[in-house]
């Protein structure tokens, strides 16, 4: 046994049961951060992935000369992502961005309205919020799970709430048995963002084909890609045509060219013949790599279960596929002889494996209040009001979930099984060698 395990974590780590090779096979090495060999040296699967296919994809949209939305391609799409998703329609945007937008617009999310969305998640959907002016109400994090805590939502809606835009995070999937009765008890619409979650099922539905609408994100690093892009599933087809007109400058389907009226504001969110010729590409490999990810992830949750210190996000009982955009998971120092998540990091990447600790609290982010203060909420908002959203604006859970997450990204899971048995050897390696690590 290398000298820098110390008794108690030993003793630890038998105690738990922690009998595994993958768990053993490394933890006597010197950590690579003190100078020992790295448990891996090779990268783990680039992303994206591409083939023949898809530069013929691009190649057929240039020879075709139609390279906005005129041509074939975004409508494939959105008859293809439509019938994979389950959902009745879909529309093809510009990217994640402009799904949750045109969503909020079509639903009539207007100035002065208020929008509850979790505060772990990515900045846009508070931005969206935002550039609407109206005001982003967040509930707190189930920490657990990383995903809204359901119990949270119905003390957070006012006479002035307008919609609920739960994130399903990480591939993940959020609690839609409680959030779906909620939201219809109080006749509030849901924007699913699923702009995370391509693929993930809800008791063998397709998360983002529950809500009015469910939003989509294709942008560089997502489970498919094409670059930036977006979507929005709904099954309200009076919505769809909304959301239509309003990501095409308030321009129905029936617009023709050269007539310059218009009725309703609205924005250019269309998606191109590229990106959408590049999504038909990939979906055909998207399946596959989902089954991938998901078995790689399940073989890794059962490798870390078994570390003292180390909790893998849970997942509802309705969850019934996970995507696995990210690979979630709680760290606890106790369990690692006291050792900072900063100092696991550093550690965990020193021996090869790419790592995070994800997202900082979004509703502590300054410009959120600072614009929640800013010259038109002070026209659209009481002092009264705004006073009482600085009051009402703490998440503990998700505070102290920002201080103990531990982030992959998906790319790590494509590959063999071998990739998760490394990861899991390094943190076992890092555990074992914890004392020393705090030092240095
Ligand atoms: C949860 C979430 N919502 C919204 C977005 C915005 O998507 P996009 O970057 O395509 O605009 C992203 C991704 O970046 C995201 O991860």
């Amino acid at each position: 046994m290398n000298r820098n395990v110390t008794r108690r974590v030993f003793l630890n780590t038998a105690a738990a049961g922690v009998g595994l090779s993958v768990h053993t096979a490394r933890a006597a090495e010197t950590p690579a951060r003190l100078g020992g060999k790295p448990v891996r040296t090779k990268p783990f699967p680039d992303w994206p992935v591409w083939e023949k296919t898809d530069e013929e994809a691009l190649v057929r949209v240039v020879r075709s000369g139609k390279w906005n939305r005129v041509g074939p391609e975004v409508a494939r799409f959105e008859e293809e992502y439509a019938r994979l998703t389950g959902a009745k329609g879909c529309l093809a945007v510009a990217n994640g961005t402009s799904a949750l937008l045109t969503s909020l617009r079509a639903l009539g999310v207007q100035a002065g309205d208020e929008v509850l969305l979790p505060p772990y998640t990515f900045v846009a959907c508070v931005n969206v919020i935002l550039a609407l002016n109206a005001l982003p109400v967040f509930v707190d994090t189930d920490p657990t799970t990383s995903q809204i805590d359901p119990a949270k939502i119905e003390p957070a809606i006012t006479e002035r709430t307008r919609a609920v835009m739960p994130v399903h995070l990480g591939g993940n999937v959020a609690d839609l048995d409680a959030i779906l009765p909620i939201a219809k008890k109080h006749n509030l619409p849901v924007i699913e963002d699923t702009c995370q979650s391509h693929l993930a099922e809800w008791k063998g539905r397709k998360a983002g084909s529950y809500g009015s609408t469910g939003c989509f994100s294709f942008q560089a690093t997502k489970n498919l890609n094409c670059g930036e892009g977006g979507a929005i599933l709904t099954s309200d087809p009076e919505l769809l045509e909304k959301c239509y007109a309003f990501h095409n400058n308030s321009r129905g389907r029936k617009a023709t060219g050269y007539t310059f009226t218009y009725t309703a504001p609205g924005l250019n969110l269309r998606m191109t013949e590229f990106q959408a010729a590049l999504l038909l590409a990939q979906l055909a490999r998207l399946d596959e790599q989902a089954k991938t990810r998901e078995q790689n992830a399940q073989h890794l949750s059962r490798l870390l279960r078994d570390i003292p210190g180390l909790a893998p996000a849970r997942m509802y009982e309705g969850c019934t596929r996970n995507a696995y955009h990210l690979y979630m998971f709680r760290y606890d120092p106790a369990g690692f002889g006291g050792l900072p998540r900063a100092a696991f990091l550093k550690a965990l990447s020193a021996e090869g494996i790419p790592c995070s600790g994800g997202y900082s609290p979004l509703n502590k982010e300054p410009f959120v209040a600072n614009t929640v203060h800013s010259r038109p909420y002070q026209a659209l908002f009481s002092k009264e009001r705004l006073a009482q959203w600085d009051e009402r604006n703490q998440c503990p859970a998700n505070d102290r979930l920002c201080t103990e997450a531990v982030w992959f990204t998906q790319n790590m899971l494509l590959g063999p099984r071998a990739d998760v048995d490394q990861i899991a050897e390094a943190i076992a390696k890092i555990r074992a060698n914890a004392g020393a690590l705090a030092k240095a």
